[in-house]
């Protein structure tokens, strides 16, 4: 038996096989089992050499699965190692970053320009109450002014907010008669139908500065400084009377051309001029709800879409462009 069984495990070529044998010399209806079990009807001399050398076969026979398996399960190991063995010297996949949006960069550098003219950044809600959205900037219920800027209603008395303005009487209102110095980044909301220059949600960036003897004249070098920053030093600006409800005098601000440099082009319609932003002084009854004295403080006012300037500086021609995300569009401001 001992040698049928070594024979046979000597020629053994799996784990699988290997159990097999197991199970048909050592188990419990295996052979030397089978054996080993007879052994009562030998006599009291012939049970324990029997039993010895049953003993010593099943050891032989152990120490032979013993040694195979261990073999089978290095083998195992080895071809596992190979198998999963990683070149660190071949190139890897270039994986596609990301990069910031147009108009988030275009907002940054606006951002950047104040904040190194000494602006704080304030922020406010987007859903606002009728006060501070209309009627805080000198635009009473019913007033006509409020078809300027047609809006979405949640209630009677809350809305989307049409301006970042509101978000300047709230820090009037929180700097409570201290000089205020901050520009108001955020998304704004307005009834209009998208169009390649219309969207009903945009970006603005508006501005408010407060103190004693601010005058129209640190507006329109304030709007120059930005405007060379931003287009570049050859950029001039002109201002045109306009109205807004909450600024007395009030301006629209034209840039020269970006495309090209005031002498007249399709861009600008050949003016050579390019409109990009509102302004103006801070209308008394604005600074008296806020809690300041027009008698003691003056202060100006600027508002401006962040698309609006982010179309003009990259000649782009339809604002449905930044809200697509078509990854062609997108890709070419990578390295800008
Ligand atoms: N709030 C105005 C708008 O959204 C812009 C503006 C701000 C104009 C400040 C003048 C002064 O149209």
């Amino acid at each position: 038996l001992r040698a049928e069984a070594l024979q046979e495990l000597q020629g053994v070529d799996g784990p699988q096989q290997l159990n097999d044998l197991r199970v048909k010399y050592l188990g419990k209806k295996g052979a030397l089992t089978e054996i080993l079990r007879g052994m009562g009807g030998l006599s009291a001399e012939e049970r324990p050499v029997i039993g010895q050398v049953g003993n010593d076969v099943r050891a032989a026979i152990e120490a032979v699965i013993e040694t195979k398996q261990a073999a089978f399960q290095q083998a195992e190991t080895e071809n596992r190692l190979r198998a999963e063995t990683i070149d660190v010297t071949l190139p890897g996949n270039k994986l596609g970053a990301g990069a910031v949006h147009p108009l988030n960069k275009v907002a940054q550098e606006i951002e950047d320009a104040f904040i190194g003219m000494g602006y704080s950044i304030a922020e406010g809600p987007e859903v606002e109450t009728d006060f501070f959205n209309f009627e805080a900037l000198n635009l009473p219920k019913n007033h006509p002014a409020r078809d300027m800027q047609d809006s979405f209603y949640v209630t009677d008395e809350i809305l989307m907010r049409t301006h970042t303005s509101p978000v300047q009487v709230r820090t009037m209102k929180a700097m409570n008669g201290k000089p205020v110095k901050v520009i108001c980044p955020g998304k704004v909301y307005r009834r209009d139908d998208d169009d390649a220059t219309h969207s009903f949600q945009f970006n603005q960036i508006e501005g408010l500065v407060i103190g004693p003897n601010i005058r129209m004249s640190d507006l329109k070098g304030t709007l120059l400084q930005f405007v060379q920053l931003m287009f570049g030093k050859q950029a001039q600006i002109r201002l045109r009377p306009s109205f807004f409800p909450f600024t007395e005098p009030s301006a629209e601000v034209d840039v020269t051309c970006v495309q090209c440099g005031g002498h007249g082009c399709r861009m600008c319609k050949h003016t050579g001029w390019l409109e990009i932003l509102g302004c103006g002084m801070v209308h008394p009854r604005v600074l008296e709800m806020g809690g300041y004295d027009p008698e003691e403080v003056s202060g100006f006012a600027f508002g401006m879409g962040v698309e609006r300037i982010a179309l003009l500086k990259y000649g782009i021609d339809d604002i449905r462009h930044f809200y697509t995300n078509d990854l062609r569009f997108l890709s070419q401001f990578v390295r800008m």
